[in-house]
């Protein structure tokens, strides 16, 4: 077999049958990997090679965004690989936002991943993953979500039948939009009385006990796929490498695989450099930042402190901490992947920063001012480079690439109350969570039902 799985702790690092699942290393507990054979498989020699899939677009698995880099991820044959279309991103120079963040035109790209068919980038993990369950012949699947992940994980149910899903959701913790797709979807929707850490050990059990496929960030194969929004953003650039990666955390599933894939790209030889990586909190879910940037804490060649998390877990449940943010995609305290982000932290030479309530909204604002717009957790990716670029660590004239990691659609709440004149709904939505101004603001303007009136308006 070509492609294995593979525990990432060097001091056990045992490996597993593709066709076996696992959602952790069943022997010391660690995160696995999909591995491959490269020496046995045909690697392409330059990144150009995948243009030629351009002009196959009637092949459904080379109209997707994720199985047209089938060769950089190749676990499961071409004509076996799930999609439903996913993929179809645009990555656009955002000249009109760089000043916002502090950069010279030119400058700031931003990855638009809410264009897939749930609206988010989930999608490209799921094609994967559902792929994989595909192949063991998995007939019922869970995750735990903050949203986007159950969305995804219905659709991908929903429009192939393959399998039925159950979606875990801390109640009352997603945003409306993302519960109306599960729902319209069909997916069982279980929410427990808890946020997205509660359900994420719960769905862990439930799975085990009750032989479900588990389709969170957990599953490598679901990593392989999100490889590809990287190699999507290296196509929009013809195949340069930008300077620096800014992507929001919150499981850390989406910068674990990006390290993944630019360690993969770098050994087979199709890039020469390597991209810096900055991985952006939400002030209320900081378990990164503090570990990373206030404890020092590193992937130490695989052999990372895990006393050290321990004993931070340990801290922050006898405080009563939990995650709170505006930003709920990533409300989350307790990233599973946290160690696989570390690693792509150390090859990518990376950063972590924190960023408030009111620096995403009025990034999100800035997002929208310029065009596609996104969620409040998207957005922090631009607010965390704006800070980056104030700190001087990411030049104004560096090549930027912020991933808009979720369609804006999905939450209307935070958007209209931001740009609304309701004050009520304000207080509601966003001055309960201290944001004070909306110095972006659109203001919807009002006005008699006269056509008068409304002319002296627009004049
Ligand atoms: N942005 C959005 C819009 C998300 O939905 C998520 C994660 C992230 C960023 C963070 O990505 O977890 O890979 O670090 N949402 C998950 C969910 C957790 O359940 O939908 P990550």
């Amino acid at each position: 077999m070509t492609a294995f799985q593979h525990c990432i702790n060097p001091d056990c690092g045992h490996s597993f049958d593709l066709l076996e699942v696992h959602h952790r290393c069943p022997d010391c507990g660690a995160l696995l990997d999909v591995e491959y054979e490269w020496d046995k498989l045909p690697v392409p020699k330059s990144l150009s090679h995948f243009e030629q899939y351009w002009g196959q677009r009637r092949i459904p698995q080379r109209h997707s965004g994720v199985w047209r880099f089938h060769e950089l991820l190749p676990f499961a044959k071409l004509e076996e690989c799930v999609t439903i279309g996913e993929g179809q991103t645009i990555l656009q120079k955002a000249d009109y936002v760089a000043p916002y963040a502090g950069l010279v035109p030119g400058s700031l790209y931003l990855q638009y991943e809410g264009m897939n068919p749930s609206g988010s980038f989930k999608d490209n993990g799921m094609a994967a993953g559902t792929t994989h369950g595909k192949l063991v012949g998995a007939k019922h699947t869970a995750c735990a979500s903050t949203g986007n992940t159950s969305a995804s994980l219905a659709i991908y149910c929903g429009v192939t039948r393959m399998m039925n899903a159950v979606i875990f959701i801390g109640s009352g913790k997603i945003a409306y939009g993302k519960l109306s797709q599960a729902l319209d979807y069909g997916a069982r929707t279980i929410q427990i009385e808890g946020d997205f850490d509660d359900a994420m050990a719960r769905v862990q059990e439930a799975s085990k006990k009750l032989n479900l496929y588990l389709l969170n960030s957990l599953n490598p194969f679901r990593l392989e796929g999100q490889k590809t929004i990287m190699f999507r953003v290296l196509e929009g650039l013809g195949w340069e490498v930008p300077d620096w990666i800014v992507v929001p955390g919150g499981n850390l599933g989406n910068s674990s695989s990006f390290g993944k894939a630019f360690i993969e790209l770098h050994k087979l030889g199709l890039i020469k450099k390597v991209p810096r990586l900055a991985v952006i909190n939400a002030a209320g879910a900081d378990t990164l930042y503090r570990l990373f940037e206030k404890e020092g804490l590193r992937w130490n060649g695989g052999r990372c402190d895990q006393t050290h998390i321990k004993k931070f877990y340990d801290q922050m449940d006898a405080e009563g901490r939990r995650a709170n943010t505006i930003a709920s995609a990533i409300e989350i305290n307790r990233p599973v992947n946290l160690t696989k982000c570390l690693r792509a932290l150390d090859f990518c030479n990376g950063v972590v920063r924190e960023v408030t309530e009111q620096e995403i909204l009025d990034a999100k604002a800035n997002v929208g001012a310029g065009g596609l717009g996104c969620e409040p957790a998207s957005a922090a990716s631009l607010a965390g480079t704006k800070k980056l670029v104030a700190e001087g660590v990411i030049g104004k004239d560096e090549r930027v690439v912020c991933i808009l990691t979720g369609n804006q659609l999905k939450d209307p709440n935070a958007t209209v109350a931001y740009h609304g004149n309701n004050k009520e709904f304000f207080d509601q939505v966003l001055g309960k969570r201290g944001v004070k101004t909306t110095e972006f603001a659109n203001h919807p303007v009002t006005v008699a039902n006269d056509i008068d009136a409304i002319i002296d308006l627009l004049k």
